[in-house]
Formats: C-alpha cells, sequence, structure tokens
C-alpha cells in the first residue's frame, strides 16, 4: 500500500501545534509551541489571548513541521485537524488554516475530535495496538472511561460529573500556591511528600460505577487549608500535595481497573495530560500486571496536547473515507 503523509493540526486550547504522520504510526515531526508562560500570569488559559497566539504562531510551525519531516504541502495526502471539544476562538485558528491548505492545494480535509486523537497517541509507540481496548482519558477538560471498539468508535462507560481530573490538579495546585498548570507540578512536589498525610475523599457516583467526581475532593482540599489557616497548624504543601494526588490516583486505577475486568478487556490504555503522572503510571502499571491486564501509555510529549496524535486519529478517519467539507466549524461543545 502506497505511503499516506497526514499533516495533523492542533489549536484546542493553549497549544499551537503541527505534526507529520506516515501511515499513522510514524511521527516525523511533532512541533508545539506552547503559551503556557502566557497564561501563567493570570493562572489560566485566557482565551483571547489564546486564539490571538494561536494566530501569530500557526504558519511557522506548520512551516516548521514540514521542515523537519522533509516534506512539502506536495507531498501530502491529506489535512487532519482538531475541531473541537475547545476553545471556540482558538479551534477556528487551526480549522480555518487546515481549510485553507486543503483548498489552495486539493487535499482531503478530515475534522478530529480532540479526544479521539488523546486516544490514538497511544498508537504511535505502540505498534501491536489495535482496538478493542479499554482506554481512561484523563485531561485538563475531560475525564472519559472509554472502550475504544475500533478505530473513532467508542462506547462510553463513565465520565466526570463535575471537574476533569486535570482541572482539580490544576484548582488543587492553584490553592497551595504552585501556579499554573498544576498538574506537573503537584507530581514534582508530591515525591517529597508522604501520601497518606492526609485522609482525602475518593468519591463514587453509587448509581454510575464508572462515572468520576473530583469536586469533593478539591473542596475537602480547600477545606484542610481553611483549617489550618484559621487554626494556625502549619500547612506541608508536599503532604497536601502528595496526599491529594494520591486520591486521585487510586479513583483512576479503581474505575479503569474495574471496568476492564467488568467488560473482559485485556489491554488498558490511558491517555491526555494527567496520564503523564507519574505516580498513576506506577500505580495502574502495577494493578495491570496483578490483573494481567497489557498496559498501554504514550510518552509524556503525547499526552499533553500534540498534533502528532491528530494526524493518528485522522489516518484512521482516511482509511474509514470520512471528508469534510470547507464548511466544517469549530464545535467547542463536541460530544464523543
Ligand atoms: O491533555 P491536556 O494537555 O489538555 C486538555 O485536553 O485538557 O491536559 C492538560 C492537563 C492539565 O490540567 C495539567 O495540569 C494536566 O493535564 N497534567 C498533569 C500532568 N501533566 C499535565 N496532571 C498530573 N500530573 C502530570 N504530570
Ligand atoms: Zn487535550
Amino acid at each position: 500500500m502506497k505511503d499516506r503523509l497526514i499533516l495533523g493540526i492542533e489549536s484546542s486550547c493553549d497549544e499551537t501545534a503541527a505534526a507529520v504522520v506516515k501511515n499513522g504510526r510514524v511521527v516525523l515531526s511533532n512541533v508545539i509551541s506552547s503559551q503556557i508562560d502566557l497564561h501563567t500570569l493570570y493562572g489560566g488559559v485566557v482565551p483571547e489571548i489564546a486564539s490571538r497566539k494561536h494566530i501569530e504562531k500557526i504558519n511557522q510551525v506548520i512551516e516548521e513541521a514540514l521542515k523537519q519531516a522533509g516534506v512539502t504541502l506536495d507531498d501530502l495526502d491529506g489535512i487532519g485537524v482538531t475541531y473541537g471539544p475547545g476553545l471556540v476562538g482558538a479551534l477556528l485558528v487551526g480549522v480555518a488554516e487546515a481549510k485553507a491548505i486543503a483548498y489552495a492545494r486539493r487535499l482531503p480535509l478530515i475534522g478530529v475530535h480532540h479526544i479521539e486523537g488523546h486516544v490514538s497517541a497511544n498508537y504511535i509507540e505502540h505498534p501491536d495496538l489495535e482496538p478493542p481496548f479499554m482506554c481512561e482519558i484523563i485531561s485538563g477538560g475531560h475525564t472519559h472511561l472509554v472502550i475504544v471498539k475500533d478505530y473513532g468508535s467508542f462506547e462510553i462507560l463513565g465520565r466526570t460529573r463535575d471537574d476533569a481530573a486535570g482541572e482539580a490538579f490544576d484548582k488543587v495546585a492553584r490553592a497551595i500556591g504552585l501556579g499554573y498548570p498544576g498538574g506537573p507540578k503537584i507530581d514534582k512536589l508530591s515525591r517529597e511528600g508522604n501520601p497518606t498525610a492526609i485522609a482525602f475523599p475518593r468519591a463514587h457516583v453509587e448509581e454510575a460505577p464508572y462515572d468520576f467526581s473530583f469536586s469533593g475532593l478539591k473542596s475537602a482540599v480547600l477545606n484542610y487549608l481553611n483549617k489550618c489557616h484559621m487554626t494556625q497548624e502549619a500547612i506541608c504543601e508536599a503532604d497536601v500535595a502528595a496526599s491529594f494526588q494520591q486520591a486521585v490516583v487510586d479513583v483512576l486505577v479503581d474505575t479503569a481497573i474495574r471496568g476492564a475486568r467488568d467488560y473482559h478487556m485485556t489491554k488498558l490504555a490511558i491517555a491526555g495530560g494527567v496520564a503523564s503522572n507519574q505516580s498513576l503510571r506506577k500505580a495502574m502499571a502495577e494493578a495491570c500486571e496483578r490483573e494481567k491486564i497489557e498496559f498501554y501509555y504514550p510518552s509524556p510529549v503525547f499526552c499533553t496536547d500534540n498534533a502528532a496524535m491528530i494526524g493518528t486519529a485522522a489516518y484512521y478517519e482516511f482509511l474509514k473515507g470520512t471528508r469534510h467539507g470547507l464548511d466544517l466549524n469549530a464545535v467547542p461543545n463536541l460530544k464523543l
């Protein structure tokens, strides 16, 4: 079969990214321009600033991705772009750019669901991984447990009722003064703390066994910090970080393993920014070994937002015949 080269474009939040992917699995380039430094000043992503920065960077990032891959627009077989969910102004930059290139070069245009992209990140480094498998998607905006039935085909078993796992990390990090984005900072600080120092709750949703809820845990951390301030009790930030992280990890591991067991899945993957958490990776690997489940996880650079995962997802959509017209629009609350 002829080699297929897809240019992936991602601009749903605060990363402007472009990548060239061969046959869905081989990443020829993966360029990411992060805006984190800009948003850190405000303690979170400012949508208007994100859109403006995407416009400034997108052409440069695409040129760099083509250059690093050693290809030109003429070599491409298709353009894949995230069209939702995400910040509407940010998504529009990538979508408009992808449409312009597709129109000018008469290339197939493939809109990609951001979550399908995260799941697909697992295909990049695991040539043996094929559906069906269980996948837990844990990012700043989403927490889902799904069965990946086929490429781009999902059965959703559970989702968060309130905060996403990454959002909880970010909010708790802000409360203990670590700044944005909180996940990597809590991950690092936790290594110096005691994960059993403070008993934070592990929430389970009674009537929906695969759903998640993290807002109660976040409130418990905030209440603990307030109580310490009121009673002038010293706060050990590392213990708070480690105990909070352990509570999240316990719930994520328990739910994913229970799902895999209940649905007789022999393969389990994790995806999204929180999937780069060291403590989670270790705990999930141990649990999978105990249960004789094969465990898959992407390298950290493919866990957080990137365009290689979009190129990979677009390739499998391309094979299925998915094509979008020039009326493709950004859909901020696109459903999986
Ligand atoms: O997948 P992602 O880059 O963007 C979304 O689609 O949301 O995920 C970003 C989220 C942020 O909330 C960030 O704090 C979290 O992933 N994150 C982590 C780690 N690295 C990133 N959370 C826990 N531990 C980490 N090492
Ligand atoms: Zn993401």
